[in-house]
């Protein structure tokens, strides 16, 4: 079956093992928190250019969650390297009796996409407009830095195109994400973004557990309408959440149901067919791609790979 319902057999592999005085953790440089996990930046001692995002549990939590941590682990070693997913750097396991460990992955210096598309500018037709020449910059390189940042429509295909691929990795691996948002998507460089986090992925098994605890740890936006019902997670639930992550990226980096909130309503509201509305930055052929990844019945719904063959021969 999945892989990550068997994250907990796989051995672990000793070659990724880092001890915990070749690399520091710089706590002031928190790159991520979440309510289990919290990422930091850090750096190799050995290596100059060594640096990484460093993920480890909160000190308070319980021993679940650090076996999920371990599955995670587990589960990128398993999923071997690909382009669009983060990479592995190693692991520090040698405090598991006091309830920590260490997962260091490479870092991703422009941060996630969701924030990244909500700052930076974006222009329509990749046209560099009037605004950015009239920055008020003594060096040109400042002003070509500027120029650099803006967002083109060719920059949101080509994001979409990637995490369709990276998502194809772990299609094809049996590794169903179960948290795809453009949250989860980091940018390396302005041309290559990596899909990280696969916290969920692990965590599946216990899933049950933390919905009963509190609705509002669901990420309810993204999830598929099954999986709202029924709490199973498949690489066709990714897929809803991959439409959803398009949404995201074409409306940049708006919230999905702008103005919604969680209640049990909006399972009859999805099942009623209604979906949300095209993006502002979307055209009609985009959209289309993103309803048909929310489409009621998970047959219906096109596989990672169609999803990128029909982005790659978009209209340009
Ligand atoms: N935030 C979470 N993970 C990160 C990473 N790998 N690089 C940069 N920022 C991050």
């Amino acid at each position: 079956k999945y892989a990550h319902e068997n994250a907990q057999f796989i051995p672990y592999n000793r070659n990724y093992e880092v001890k915990w005085k070749e690399f520091r953790i710089s706590d002031e440089d928190k790159l991520g928190e979440g309510t289990y996990g919290i990422v930091f930046k850090g750096c190799l001692v050995e290596s100059p250019n060594g640096t990484v995002a460093v993920k480890t549990v909160r000190s308070e939590v319980d021993k679940s969650v650090l076996l999920a941590l371990l599955s995670e682990l587990k589960v990128m070693i398993y999923l071997g390297q690909n382009e669009n997913i983060v990479r592995l750097v190693g692991a520090c396991t040698e405090f598991l009796r006091e309830g920590r460990a260490y997962v260091l992955v490479e870092y991703c210096p422009m941060g996630s996409l969701e924030s990244y598309l909500r700052e930076k500018p974006y222009c329509i037709n990749d046209i560099t407009p009037d605004y950015v020449n009239m920055v008020n910059t003594d060096s040109g390189e400042e002003m070509l830095s500027t120029m650099d940042d803006i967002i083109s429509r060719k920059d949101l295909v080509s994001w979409a195109i990637q995490i369709a691929r990276g998502m194809q990795h772990l299609q094809n691996k049996k590794v169903i994400h179960g948290d795809l948002a453009s949250r989860n998507v980091l940018l390396y460089t302005k041309d290559r973004v990596k899909i990280t986090d696969f916290g969920l992925s692990r965590q599946l098994l216990n899933y049950e557990n933390y919905v009963k605890k509190s609705q509002a740890l669901l990420p309810w936006r993204w999830l598929a309408l099954e999986t709202l019902k029924t709490l199973a997670f498949t690489s066709k639930s990714d897929v809803w959440a991959y439409g959803i992550t398009l949404w995201e990226i074409f409306s940049l980096g708006l919230i999905p149901y702008p103005g919604m909130v969680w209640t049990v309503d909006f399972v009859d509201y999805l099942e009623q067919n209604h979906r949300l509305s095209i993006p502002k930055y979307a055209d009609e052929e985009i959209y289309n791609i993103m309803t048909r990844c929310w489409e009621p019945d998970p047959k219906n719904r096109p596989d990672f790979e169609q999803l990128e063959e029909m982005l790659q021969t978009l209209s340009k």
